[in-house]
């Protein structure tokens, strides 16, 4: 199996972050399903890496990530869009434990779109353009988009975005509340890095944690997602580094947390 790596560039800007960049420019970072693996496979290093506690996902060039590869799926038909390993590396993204922040440069269509989704924190470039155009190819969003879109802008805004393709540009973005901050082009990497590092200096024993108690409210009804809050607050009681928190604060000192 050929390596891929250059598909996802890996750097480590700062003390516990993780910057991934998309790196197929001259296809506005298509999503092949080798971009896709390579993407699964970085994040799992991620996972396993106890020095990092954020990733900033972002894209090169002009597009965060210009959708699907439509070359692919005129040659494979069904095949490519229902291929086992594309979709294990859907739920592999899906499934991520820690923070993630999509930092979008550029366009994000289709399922650049529903893979910005899978992100915690979406920041914007002024320059950011989103849409679902699937359906001027003649299809929809199939990697998560009709669910999480409306659960985000509303139903009205949704389906106006699903059945029209219209582009969306960062301020309306923001307004719907698709992204929380809308940044000049040269500061939206400086700022997603800012935000990772506030982040990656608390517990990543504890910010998994948060991640799946917020994720909740999107995936289950109010009393289920009460519930998972409870367990998860209830978890965090037997890490060191809740005891951490705590005793730092009362010593009027800075935690050093440990990530257990
Ligand atoms: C494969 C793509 C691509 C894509 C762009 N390219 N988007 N290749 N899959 N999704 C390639 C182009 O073919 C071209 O390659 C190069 O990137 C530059 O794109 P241009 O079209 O020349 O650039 P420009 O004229 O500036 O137009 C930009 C654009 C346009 C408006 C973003 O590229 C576009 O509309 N792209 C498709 C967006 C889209 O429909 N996405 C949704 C895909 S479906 P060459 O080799 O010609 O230079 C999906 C979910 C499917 O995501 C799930 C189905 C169930």
């Amino acid at each position: 199996m050929p390596s891929h790596d250059d598909l996802v560039l890996a750097e480590r800007p700062a003390a516990g972050v993780l910057l991934l960049t998309l790196n197929r420019p001259e296809k506005l970072n298509a999503l092949s399903k080798a971009l896709l693996s390579t993407l699964r496979d970085r994040l799992a290093v991620a996972e396993a890496d106890g020095s990092i506690g954020c990733v900033v996902l972002t894209g090169a060039g002009r597009a965060f990530a210009a959708g699907a590869d439509i070359h692919d799926m005129l040659a494979r038909g069904l095949a490519s869009y229902a291929d086992p390993e594309r979709l294990a590396s859907w739920r592999a993204i899906e499934a991520f434990a820690k923070p993630m922040i999509a930092a979008i440069n550029g366009y994000a269509l289709g399922g650049g779109l529903e893979l910005a989704l899978l992100c915690d924190i979406l920041l914007a470039s002024e320059v950011a353009r989103f849409a679902t155009p699937e359906i001027k190819l003649g299809s929809f969003p199939g990697d998560g988009g009709t669910q999480r879109l409306p659960r985000l802008v509303g139903q009205s805004f949704a389906m106006q975005m699903v059945l029209t393709g219209a582009m969306v540009d960062a301020v309306l973005a923001e307004r719907k509340g698709l992204v929380s901050e809308v940044l000049a082009a040269e500061r939206l990497l400086p700022r997603a890095l800012e935000i990772a590092g506030d982040i990656a200096c608390r517990s990543v024993a504890i910010t998994p944690l948060a991640k799946r108690a917020v994720r909740a409210a999107a995936e289950a009804p109010l009393a289920e997602g009460l519930a998972i809050e409870h367990a998860l607050v209830v978890d965090s009681f037997a890490t060191e580094d809740r005891t951490e928190g705590l005793r730092a604060f009362a010593e009027k000192r800075e935690p050093v947390f440990r990530g257990r």
